[in-house]
């Protein structure tokens, strides 16, 4: 019996001069949402990831620091494992080059080199002399064309390369160009985007030199055995972590699982930074050892702010710490990988967070669980409704409603194929245009009009399990991007919060009769004016006056400074249900940006509390508390009376709540 195919996925190791910053979340976010879905399809995936810890820039950064490099290095690599954790990262293993396992893999692997011969019979490491400029930020022999002048300055890290000389071991990389153009071209080492692919191909065809796999003068790294004064090239030390990771050294089971033997892919993230390395020094390294080499890299985008390169010293960082504090995980996860195209550059910016977060999040995915959480909850007691009648499986009978094209497994391949090709912003893209199609279908379907006419009940139970089963499988489908969002809107639905698995793509999970949870709000807006992405702590919002004004009489003139007392302010309802007891009052939560407000409204006689979900209001916001058939008000919605009858003040526009009216 043939094992089953594996999926190891890899994020770059981290390297431990600074703490983590977005570009390091990036990648590793978008690992963790391929994995995650890999997982849920019932693929056996692994994710790695990990710091890389030796070089000598580390070793001067500790020294400036006064503390030693190895307390130095788990004081950062520390903060990068507890970043990962507040941002729900479900990985397998966490490398750390300094790590015993490592060091013994690493030497195993140069054992296996020195005694390696390249495809022309050759030896492929030899020793020579080396002179050139050296950047000891990159840990890179540069070349002199690359240099800028005047300063001989890297043209990465713009500071003062170092004229070295040194006896070091060498790898032959120029007798790999046949075979490294032939595994891109075949496609035996996939490389995608296809313009990365072709650079790969740009740079093979230009031809490839050597380079030097030991270094004489740092110290903190792995001594060479065969000269002990020289240390292994930091990049051999770190793109070896991809194997030592699984026991390399010990050619232990997970080695073999996920790397030697059954693995379908052996598949790396990066930047377009470390490309090089990863696209031809690591497969010719690993060739030439008789280690099978990766099969396929994907090479990500970069964030920008205001189109400039994120550095300390333009201090245009973003602080991912400060981002999932002020926001939790799931919104820092969902804007990264919906904002940009994956394998491309992109620029971020606040203002798109916030349109992202209150658009996507708190309109679109949370008005439409709590739309039909409320109507559940009204029309059938809060319990799943009986299964529809109409052939099971296949379409979501919404077609009628929307010609909506296609069926639920289409819509769930297409997303998953998304996912798996790492369009993760056409995946999510792909869920929200299903998630604006059932907002529709509640508004065009009205189930509030439909619930008036008893002999219209198979009707409305169809629509709403329909309606439920479309929502299970929406947050099925974000549960890659959004985990945390996703177990809390399968606790809504009455289900466990675990993990979904492949069972859970298929259409009426849902057992008609069981209960549903409690609903709870899912992403509160937030406030337009706030940055979002700096480190200083957030701001409380504006304290809430709480005079109230005294009714003016119709008659008298009013002078603006009295008018100016009553705070009005445009709210957007969350939620709403009917006053126990009472015909005409409905309880509200209503955002007003920047919290969340219990009204009591006498407007349920035209309007039936799941129609106002998602709607924008008028607000009294500073009228003193009061108690109507004994729920507390803390404020008046506007309406006009029409024969008795209310008709909502709403507005011509989109209005953030909170906003002021005057
Ligand atoms: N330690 C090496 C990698 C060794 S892998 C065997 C290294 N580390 S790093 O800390 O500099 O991280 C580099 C990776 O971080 C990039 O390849 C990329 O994945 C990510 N990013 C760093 N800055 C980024 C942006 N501004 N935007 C997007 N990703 C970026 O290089």
């Amino acid at each position: 019996m043939t094992a089953p195919r594996t999926f190891f996925l890899t994020t770059p190791i981290y390297y431990v001069n600074d703490v983590p910053h977005v570009g390091h979340a990036y990648t590793t976010i978008a690992a963790d949402a391929l994995t995650r879905s890999r997982r849920m399809q019932g693929k056996d995936a692994f994710l790695l990831t990990g710091t890389d810890e030796h070089g000598q820039n580390i070793e001067r950064i500790a020294r400036e620091k006064g503390i030693a490099t190895q307390l130095y290095c788990d004081q950062v690599s520390a903060v990068f494992r507890d970043l990962w954790d507040r941002l729900d990262v479900r990985y397998d293993r966490f490398i750390r080059t300094t790590e015993d396992l490592h060091v013994r893999g690493v030497l195993k692997l140069w054992g296996r080199l020195l005694e390696a011969k390249c495809p022309d019979g050759r030896d492929a490491v030899y020793s020579g002399t080396y002179a050139g400029w050296y950047c000891p930020r990159c840990e890179a022999f540069k070349d002199e064309e690359e240099l800028k002048q005047p300063g001989n300055l890297c043209p990465d890290h713009e500071r003062a390369c170092e004229w070295t000389e040194e006896e070091n071991y060498f790898f032959r990389l120029s007798a790999y160009e046949g075979w490294l153009r032939d595994a891109v071209v075949s496609g035996r080492l996939r490389i995608d985007p296809e313009a990365r692919r072709n650079e790969v191909l740009g740079i093979v065809g230009q031809g490839l030199k050597d380079f030097s796999v030991s270094r004489a003068r740092v110290k903190w790294g792995i001594p060479v055995p065969q000269r002990p004064d020289h240390v292994l090239y930091v990049w051999v030390d770190a793109l070896s972590n991809y194997i030592t990771a699984l026991d390399y050294a010990g050619d232990g089971p997970l080695y073999e699982k996920y790397w030697a033997g059954a693995a379908a892919e052996r598949f790396h993230l990066i930047g377009k930074d470390i490309l090089r390395f990863h696209c031809l020094y690591w497969p010719a390294l690993l060739e030439a050892a008789g280690v099978p080499p990766p099969n396929r890299e994907f090479v990500q985008g970069w964030i920008t702010k205001e189109g400039k390169k994120l550095s300390k010293t333009t201090g245009n960082v973003i602080d991912p710490q400060a981002l999932v504090e002020r926001h939790g995980p799931d919104p820092v996860r969902y804007f990264l990988l919906r904002e940009g195209s994956y394998g491309q550059d992109w620029d971020f910016t606040d203002q798109a967070f916030v349109g992202r977060y209150n658009s996507d999040l708190a309109n679109d995915l949370g008005n439409l669980v709590s739309r039909a959480l409320t109507m559940l909850a009204r029309y059938c007691g809060g319990k799943v409704p009986p299964t529809p009648a109409a052939p099971r499986g296949t379409a979501l009978g919404f077609e009628e409603d929307l010609q909506v094209p296609g069926t639920t497994e289409r819509r769930c391949g297409v997303v998953l194929d998304r996912y798996e090709a790492l369009e993760l912003a056409g995946a999510l893209s792909e869920v929200w245009s299903w998630v604006g199609q059932l907002n529709q279908a509640i508004v065009l379907r009205s189930p509030w009009e439909i619930a008036k006419d008893p002999e219209r009940r198979g009707e409305l139970d169809a629509f709403l399990y329909r309606l439920l089963e479309a929502v299970r499988l929406v947050a099925v489908l974000v549960y890659p991007v959004m985990p945390r969002a996703a177990g809390r809107i399968f606790g809504m639905l009455g289900l466990p919060d675990r993990d979904p698995g492949p069972e859970d793509l298929s259409w009426g999970r849902l057992a008609p009769g069981s209960p549903l949870g409690a609903l709870e709000p899912l992403f509160p807006r937030i406030e337009k004016e706030r940055t979002v992405s700096d480190s200083k702590p957030p701001q409380a919002p504006p304290p809430v006056e709480t005079t109230q004004a005294a009714p003016p009489p119709t008659a008298e003139k009013l002078d603006i400074a009295d008018f100016a007392k009553v705070e009005l302010r445009a709210g957007r309802i969350q939620a709403a249900e009917k006053v126990a007891g009472s015909k005409k009052l409905v309880k509200l939560q209503v955002d007003l940006g920047g919290e969340v407000r219990q009204l009591v409204a006498g407007i349920a006689d035209a309007y039936a509390p799941e129609s106002l979900v998602g709607k924008s209001v008028a607000v009294v916001a500073n009228l003193k508390p009061a108690k109507l058939m004994g729920v507390e008000s803390n404020g008046m919605v506007l309406a006009a009376s029409l024969d008795g009858k209310a008709v909502l003040c709403t507005f011509d526009g989109e209005v953030p709540p909170g906003t002021r009216i005057k």
